[in-house]
């Protein structure tokens, strides 16, 4: 536990996980951050002007605000899009991501796994189970037959992608700038991304939410992809027409969706994904690492700005993510 700080140590705030993981989050900082008094969002026996850092899940609008002497935003997340969605954050904070290595084999492992569950239509397996039914189910090729697409090549984009590749799959990329990752294709910009989506199989969405990759998912991209292709979405559910899916899983231009992200979380009792016979749902949980790797790449990224470094995983206003 928390050792006694002095009164005039420097506060660590965190929004996330709620209240009930506040003991927790102490017990991994005093591992990593001991100089620093640890205190959940919603305590206010606390001077604000002694908070300078905070470590958040969509922060409400204006409360960013309320703490004069905040060096900077630690994300809960990799995304940042929950805490931009306040219009009036500072814009002079600098906001850092979280994503840990745990975060990148979590990634890695949960796309691989849809991808294999997609292209062995374990959907179609799942729904002829509920019906009693007992018919045999081939993948139509293998894996090393099936080319999958990621847009976004990034951290996790860039992992993921490696990883489909040791498992066996053929793997192409898109991204914004042009990248090289051996034995991947890739392509780069909106020029590219109709000649990208024509060679695609499985399409992986590991996008950022931004004003530009905002419902990039729509009915003319899906039906850039050939007929039969199949979608995981891991980005945001911003990045998704859900109409538009719908309406190519109904004319089977499109085979199976895996949807881990949806515009609405939880989706509303009435969401036509819940039992949707094309459609595996999974709630969000694609690549949460656990509490003490965050608190541990937090530490990390406090300590090298205390210091005056330069940190990894900082968010660009200039590009948007
Ligand atoms: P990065 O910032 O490292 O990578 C983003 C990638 O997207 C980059 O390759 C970038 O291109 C590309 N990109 C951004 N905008 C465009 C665009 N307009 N057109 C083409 N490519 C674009 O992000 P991460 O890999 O760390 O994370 C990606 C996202 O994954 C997160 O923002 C979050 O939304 C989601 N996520 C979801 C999780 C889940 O549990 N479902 C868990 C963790 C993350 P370039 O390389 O040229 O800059
Ligand atoms: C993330 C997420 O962005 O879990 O890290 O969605």
């Amino acid at each position: 536990m928390q050792a006694t700080k002095r009164s005039d140590a420097p506060i660590l705030l965190i929004k996330s996980g709620g209240a009930c993981a506040i003991s927790e989050w102490k017990m991994h900082f005093s591992h990593f951050l001991a100089h620093f008094e640890i205190r959940e969002w919603e305590e206010k026996d606390f001077d604000a002007a002694r908070v300078k850092y905070a470590l958040v899940w969509e922060p409400e609008d204006g409360w960013i605000q309320k703490y004069p002497n905040l060096k900077a935003v630690l994300s809960s997340s990799a995304g940042v899009d929950h805490i931009l969605k306040d219009r009036g954050f500072p814009s002079h904070l600098p906001i850092i991501r979280m994503v840990p290595q745990e975060t990148e084999q979590r990634m890695a492992e949960f796309v691989g796994m849809s991808c294999l569950l997609l292209q062995k239509q374990y959907p179609r397996i799942v729904d002829q189970q509920r019906h009693r039914a007992w018919k045999e189910v081939t993948a139509p090729r293998l894996a090393s037959e099936t080319m999958v697409g990621i847009m976004g090549l990034g951290v996790l984009g860039s992992s993921a992608a490696k990883y489909l590749q040791k498992i066996g799959f053929r793997v192409s990329g898109w991204a914004r700038t042009p990248k090289q990752i051996d034995g991947i294709t890739t392509y780069a910009g909106q020029g590219a991304l109709a000649q990208f989506l024509s060679h695609v199989d499985l399409l992986v969405c590991l996008l950022p939410a931004t004003e530009s990759t905002r419902a990039i998912i729509d009915a003319r991209l899906l039906h850039g992809l050939p007929r039969g292709a199949s979608v995981v979405n891991v980005g945001r559910g911003a990045h998704l027409v859900e109409a538009d899916l719908l309406a190519a899983l109904a004319s089977g231009h499109i085979s199976y969706a895996a949807l881990d992200v949806l515009e609405q979380e939880p989706p509303l009792p009435s969401s036509p994904f819940w039992d949707h016979p094309q459609v595996l749902l999974t709630p969000h949980s694609a690549a949460t690492p656990s509490r003490r790797e965050k608190a541990r790449q937090a530490s990390l990224s406090i300590e090298g700005l205390e210091r005056g470094e330069h940190v990894a995983h900082l968010y660009e206003a200039a590009r948007g993510y």
